[in-house]
């Protein structure tokens, strides 16, 4: 049975390959992604992100959603709904940083 025993293992190689975690925006950056997000993004999920137009994305609202379900949200919007596609204008790894954001609570200043 040693046939079986090295079929298996030879899956393993794929699965160890994860992505690295993609680089943060710039200082100056995150700064204006902020603003896009109390700004633009408040303008439907609320100023204060606790919901409107669009749904509440505090931290206790994202829980359990995946991270790669925010991201392609953000990133392709969602067809028939107002939600905008935003990749016109944000990177994969602006976006992966705003959801970040919203996970730890942005703060309103
Ligand atoms: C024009 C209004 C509008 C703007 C601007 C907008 N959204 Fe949305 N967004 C929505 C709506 C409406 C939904 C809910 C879509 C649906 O019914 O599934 C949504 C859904 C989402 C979701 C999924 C939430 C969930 O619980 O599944 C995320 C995350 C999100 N938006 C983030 C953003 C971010 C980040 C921005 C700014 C870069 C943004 N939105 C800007 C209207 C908007």
């Amino acid at each position: 049975m040693t046939r079986s025993r090295w079929a298996s293992l030879a899956m393993i190689p794929l699965l160890a390959m994860g992505q690295a975690s993609p680089a943060e925006p710039s200082g100056a950056r995150q700064l204006e992604l902020r603003h896009l997000l109390i700004q633009d993004c408040g303008s439907c999920h609320g100023m204060t992100l606790k919901g409107g137009l669009g749904p509440a994305l505090r931290p206790a609202d994202l829980e359990g959603k995946p991270d790669e379900l925010l991201i392609n949200t953000i990133l392709l919007g969602r067809p028939g709904t107002a939600m905008p596609p935003w990749q016109p204008l944000l990177t994969h790894e602006e976006v992966v940083w705003l959801v970040e954001q919203l996970r730890e609570g942005v703060q309103h200043d």
